[in-house]
């Protein structure tokens, strides 16, 4: 089921998503274009290139479109995306989304600014998404997508509680584990 079918279901409770969700040290709102360049800042070569994405690709213009496409998707409940800010200098400093069920990069999306890493972050960005997922659809678990070489998503992903679901996945020639959060694992 995806996020769509989920929310067809979910819409007698009249459950709209918030606009906000304030954490200890980090706060989740709702994607908008009106943070484009604040995105655009943080969104580092470092990152980057973590994420796979080429100089060429990541331009100004096709983070905006990209942002474009995804407000829309948001728009149409096909996906639950937020920017991360940081509490104490409220500056934005990632995104995390989680997508619907059958993304070809599996479910869920993140990335935080490098100089932000290691200090609890990225473990209650994915709490706070984590408890609006399951609370917004009648889904038991999402998936997740790791590059065999990215040990420190990997870590950070089992340290949240994360499991393996079976066989690496190939995408592009190269190699991904495949995970999976589960409700009961939170
Ligand atoms: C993935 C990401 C959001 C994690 O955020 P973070 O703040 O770095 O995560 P954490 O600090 O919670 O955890 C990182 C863990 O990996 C461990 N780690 C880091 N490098 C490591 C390495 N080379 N080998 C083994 N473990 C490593 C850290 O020690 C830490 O574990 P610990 O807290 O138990 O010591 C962040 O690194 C990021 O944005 N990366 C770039 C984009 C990306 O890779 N996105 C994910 C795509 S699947």
């Amino acid at each position: 089921m995806n996020l769509i079918q989920a929310n067809e279901r979910l819409t007698q409770k009249s459950f709209y998503l918030p606009n906000e969700i304030i954490g200890n040290i980090i706060t989740l709102k709702i994607i908008s274009l009106y943070y484009l360049n604040e995105y655009y800042s943080a969104f580092s070569p470092k990152v980057q290139r973590m994420l796979n994405i080429s100089h060429a690709d990541g331009t100004y213009e096709n983070t905006k479109k990209y942002l474009i496409k995804k407000n829309i998707l948001q728009k149409n409940s096909e996906q639950l995306f937020y920017f991360i800010f940081d509490n104490f200098d409220k500056k934005l400093i990632g995104k995390i989304e989680i997508r619907n069920f059958n993304h070809k990069k599996g479910q869920l999306g993140v990335w935080i600014n490098e100089k932000y890493w290691g200090n609890g972050r990225y473990q209650e960005a994915l709490k706070l998404i984590s408890n609006l997922y399951f609370s917004y659809t009648n889904n038991d678990y999402y998936t997740a997508q790791i590059h065999e070489f990215n040990l420190r998503s990997l870590f950070a992903s089992i340290k949240y509680g994360f499991k393996f679901s079976g066989k690496f996945i190939l995408r592009n020639n190269r190699r991904y584990y495949n995970m999976y959060m589960h409700k009961n694992f939170i």
